[in-house]
């Protein structure tokens, strides 16, 4: 039985906030990307999405899924990459639209951290549309900051910009 490691975060209404991580043999695993998939379609643009594109990313060596379950249903997903130990990548984010506001994003982009971190790498970036109010708020709030704006990264007419945070290694 392959138990999906846990990240434990702050409460959130009086409940521990338990953020998972699904490891690609887990049994669990279609159901979960399953229902990813479906909240990525719905949340995204079709340019932004990597819906049709979700199982490929995770196939590449060096990739995880977080998530988060609330009542037998996932609520929120973020996925990271660490191609090498120079820089590790938050490639998504997502809240389902009726749990937001509710320190989901939070736990699941320290989750991200946290894992990244174990990786040694030195720097996380992330790419994000500046006209993402919430996403850009809880980056900086979690200490990452732009390095520069990326013109036409998701579409002719939308950029994004680029964010990273540093690890101070001593
Ligand atoms: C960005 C997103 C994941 C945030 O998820 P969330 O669960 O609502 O976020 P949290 O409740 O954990 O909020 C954490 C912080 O984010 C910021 N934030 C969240 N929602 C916000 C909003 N509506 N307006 C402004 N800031 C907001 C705040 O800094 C907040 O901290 P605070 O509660 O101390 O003010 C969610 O809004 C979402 O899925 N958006 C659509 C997809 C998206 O933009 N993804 C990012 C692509 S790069």
């Amino acid at each position: 039985m392959i138990t999906p490691k846990r990240h434990r975060q702050k409460e959130t209404m009086g409940t521990a906030v338990v953020v998972l991580k699904i490891p690609r043999n887990s049994p669990h695993f279609a159901t979960v990307v399953g229902e990813i998939v479906r909240m990525e379609k719905k949340i995204f643009p079709k340019h932004e999405s990597l819906a049709r594109s979700f199982d490929e990313e995770l196939k590449k060596k060096n990739s995880g899924l977080l998530y988060i379950h609330v009542n037998g249903e996932v609520v929120g997903y973020a996925m990271y990459s660490w191609p090498s130990s120079l820089c590790a990548y938050i490639t998504k984010l997502a809240v389902k639209e009726n749990f937001r506001k509710q320190g989901y994003g939070e736990a699941l982009v320290k989750a991200a951290i946290e894992e990244c971190r174990t990786k040694k790498v030195g720097r996380i970036a992330l790419h994000v549309d500046p006209t993402r109010t919430a996403a850009m708020n809880l980056y900086k709030k979690l200490g990452f900051q732009i390095d520069e704006l990326v013109q036409g990264y998701y579409s002719l007419d939308r950029n994004a910009y680029r964010m990273y945070l540093d690890f101070g290694f001593d």
